[in-house]
């Protein structure tokens, strides 16, 4: 069970919090009183403090100053009363998860405490992870502990002690070549060669002949015979990558071989027989591309005899923690750096952006974090300027996975504001008027969603 405490000196708030705090399913411990609640901080295991701001015994700073020294990574959520919001502003700078201004609305009070418990769980699986990856989540090379991926690894398992012609299917960077290699590499192929082809990087001929090989003198420049990726891969497996980029001509001539299994090279009269597994890669949806009419419908069914759909990383966030860990593993003994933590804001950072790139993206910025941090953590100024500011990368899609939709007007505000501050040079007074908000009110946000230039 989670197990939250909170502290105020107004003793009907604890009751109130507590009847509601408990039916929502939490344990509560309740004092009004701050140094019993740094003893309770010592010896109970908590999930989230919950803290009243203005507290006789000891002002809501330095309680939570202090609940910071004790636990750094502890989430702590502050109440003020309406109209401190320089204090508010402060406490978001010494480490406080969120804030929320009295008197609450029980919905809102409920979502930011999921949301700072949430997060805090997976901070912790992060740390846990980092130094002992479980094999259970991994498959190769390949990461993943979500439903999703695991459902891969299964397929994987499957698909590879056979011969059967695989698609993968996936937005760029969501592992679709990690699968390919996977496939093979546990496939009974495994010690003969798996060649890899990208269809979108060549010209049409130069492609054929880079498939089929060429004869002797059979275009200029062809001053000797040449074998094809099909004769290479003979016995192993050929990967075809970014099949939706093929010409039509060649997708007939790719629509011949894999019903044969024979060709014969650019220039040539001879058949040549080969025994190659077929996996292509597309990060299209092929049946668009049928009704585009820009790819063959018979070739994408003998290519989508097995499918494997890579889902995009922001519709398997549990796979975050995981995937954060191994490459910060990855990342420091490459380097070679001592221990490197995510704090916990940058870790908030990068759970919530969508990487459009996928893990290829994610990979790239905890590499560059792990080169430009210091003292062994990495805050949110060594991430990518993308995570800098919470920018407006959504639609539908994101709103019926992961995203919740106070995130989105956050992100959507944050923005805002943003372009505010560009347009009016920095000048808050400007800026504030431009958004019709208080000057304070904006210094508070630019603190909260770290705009300052
Ligand atoms: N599940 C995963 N676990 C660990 N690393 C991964 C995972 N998925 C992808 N990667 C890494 O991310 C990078 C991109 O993966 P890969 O090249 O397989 O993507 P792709 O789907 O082929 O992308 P593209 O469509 O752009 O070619 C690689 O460095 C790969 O090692
Ligand atoms: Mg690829």
């Amino acid at each position: 069970m989670e197990t939250i405490l909170v502290v105020d000196d107004e003793k009907n708030y604890l009751v109130v919090l507590e009847a509601l705090l408990s039916e929502e399913g939490y344990e509560v411990l309740t004092t009004p009183n701050p140094l019993e609640a740094l003893e309770i901080i010592n010896n109970v295991d908590l999930d989230l403090v919950i803290t009243d701001m203005k507290m006789p015994k000891m002002d809501g700073i330095i309680f939570l100053e202090r609940v910071k020294e004790k636990k750094p990574e502890l989430p702590v959520i502050m109440m003020t009363a309406y109209g401190t919001i320089e204090k508010a502003v402060e406490a978001m700078k010494k480490g406080a998860f969120d804030y929320i201004t009295k008197p609450f609305e029980n919905e809102e009070l409920k979502l930011n405490i999921r949301k700072a418990i949430n997060m805090y769980h997976l901070l912790k699986e992060n740390r846990r992870l980092t130094y002992a990856l479980h094999s259970k989540y991994q498959f190769g090379n390949i990461i993943g502990k979500s439903k999703k991926m695991q459902f891969i690894f299964e397929m994987i398992k499957k698909v590879a002690a056979t011969k059967t012609t695989v698609l993968i299917t996936g937005e760029s960077g969501t592992g679709k070549e990690l699968v390919a290699k996977a496939i093979h590499y546990n496939s009974p192929r495994r010690d003969r060669p798996f060649v890899s082809v990208n269809c979108g990087a060549l010209a049409d001929t130069l492609l054929e002949s880079e498939l089929f090989g060429h004869e002797k003198g059979s275009f200029t420049g062809a001053i000797s015979m040449r074998k094809g990726r099909f004769e290479l891969a003979d016995g192993g497996t050929l990967f075809l990558d970014e099949v939706n980029n093929m010409s039509p001509a060649l997708q007939v001539k790719l629509l011949r071989v894999l019903q044969e299994r024979e060709f014969e090279r650019v220039g040539g009269t001879k058949t040549i027989k080969v025994d190659v597994r077929i996996i292509a890669a597309s990060n299209r949806d092929l049946k668009e591309s049928i009704k585009m009419g820009t790819f063959r419908e018979d070739l994408y069914y003998r290519l989508n005899v097995v499918h494997i759909h890579l889902p995009p990383l922001r519709e398997r966030k549990d796979d975050i923690p995981l995937l954060v860990a191994h490459f910060l593993k990855k990342y420091t003994s490459e380097i070679g750096k001592g221990e490197i933590k995510v704090s916990e804001e940058a870790f908030r950072r990068i759970y919530e952006y969508p990487w459009p790139g996928n893990i290829r993206e994610l990979e790239n910025a905890i590499e560059r974090a792990v080169v430009l941090c210091e003292h062994g953590i990495i805050k949110p100024y060594h991430l990518p300027e993308a995570l800098q500011k919470k920018n407006l990368y959504f639609d539908l899609k994101d709103l019926s996975s992961d995203i919740k939709l106070p995130q989105v007007l956050e992100n959507i505000e944050a923005e805002l504001i943003r372009q505010a501050l560009v347009k009016t040079n920095y000048v808050q007074a400007k800026a504030a008027k431009l958004l019709g908000i208080t000057k304070s009110l904006l210094q508070y946000k630019i603190k909260k969603y770290n705009l300052s230039p």
